[in-house]
C-alpha cells in the first residue's frame, strides 16, 4: 500500500512538473495570417497565458498558398525585416520545435504582413529560470546542433500534428495518459512487491 501511495506521489509530481511536450497551435487559430479586427491583439495576448519549455513546439496553420512562418532575429522583427530570415517555413502545417531557451520571433513572410502585427515573440526561460541571449546563429541557422537534449523521464507522449485540435486538448490528453500509465505502472509495481 505504501509502494502503491509513493508510486502515485511521484508521478502526479512528475506531471507538475511539465515533463510531457506539448505542441501549442499558435493563437489556437485555425489560419497563421493577419490579426483579425474582432482580435487584434491575438499573437501579443495568446502567448501571455502560456509557459513554453523545451521539447514543446508551436504550430503554425495557414493555407501555404496565403502565407509563411519565418524566425528572425530580434532587431529584423522590430523593424519588420524579413530579408534573410533565420528559418522558412511555408508548407502549411509548420512546426517549430523549441530545443533551446532563449527569447524566439517569429513573423509572416509576406510582404506587409509584419507590419500589420502578424508577428509573434516567445520566451522559453532555462531550468535554472535564467533567460539566456540569443545564441549567434551560424550561416545554416542551425539551432538544434547545440540544444541541450530533452530529459525523457518515461518517454515524450507523442503528439502529432492535428491541425484540428487546439492544445489546450492536447494537455488534457496528455494529463489523462499520464494518469492512466501512473495507474498502471503503479498498480502494477504495488503488485509485484
Ligand atoms: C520539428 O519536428 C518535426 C517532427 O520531428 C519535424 O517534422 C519538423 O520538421 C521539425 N521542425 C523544424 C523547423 O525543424
Amino acid at each position: 500500500m505504501a509502494v502503491k501511495l509513493s508510486c502515485f506521489i511521484l508521478f502526479f509530481m512528475l506531471i507538475e512538473s511539465n515533463v510531457f511536450a506539448y505542441q501549442y497551435q499558435v493563437g489556437n487559430l485555425q489560419a497563421w495570417n493577419l490579426p483579425t479586427s474582432t482580435d487584434p491583439k491575438v499573437y501579443t495576448n495568446w502567448p501571455k497565458k502560456l509557459t513554453f519549455k523545451i521539447g514543446d513546439s508551436l504550430l503554425f496553420l495557414y493555407p501555404p498558398s496565403q502565407d509563411s512562418v519565418i524566425q528572425v532575429t530580434k532587431e529584423s522583427y522590430n523593424t519588420c525585416n524579413i530579408k534573410n530570415p533565420i528559418l522558412y517555413m511555408d508548407d502549411g502545417n509548420s512546426l517549430f520545435n523549441i530545443t533551446s531557451p532563449g527569447v524566439f520571433y517569429f513573423t509572416s513572410g509576406v510582404s506587409g504582413h509584419c507590419e500589420k502585427s502578424q508577428k509573434l515573440q516567445i520566451s522559453v526561460y532555462a531550468s535554472d529560470g535564467s533567460l539566456p541571449e540569443p545564441p549567434a546563429y551560424g550561416p545554416s541557422g542551425a539551432l538544434a546542433d547545440t540544444a541541450p537534449s530533452y530529459p525523457t523521464v518515461f518517454g515524450g507522449i507523442p503528439t502529432g500534428p492535428s491541425p484540428s485540435s487546439s492544445s489546450s486538448l492536447n494537455i488534457k490528453t496528455s494529463v489523462y495518459v499520464a494518469v492512466v500509465i501512473g495507474v498502471l505502472v503503479c498498480g502494477l509495481v504495488g503488485d509485484m512487491i
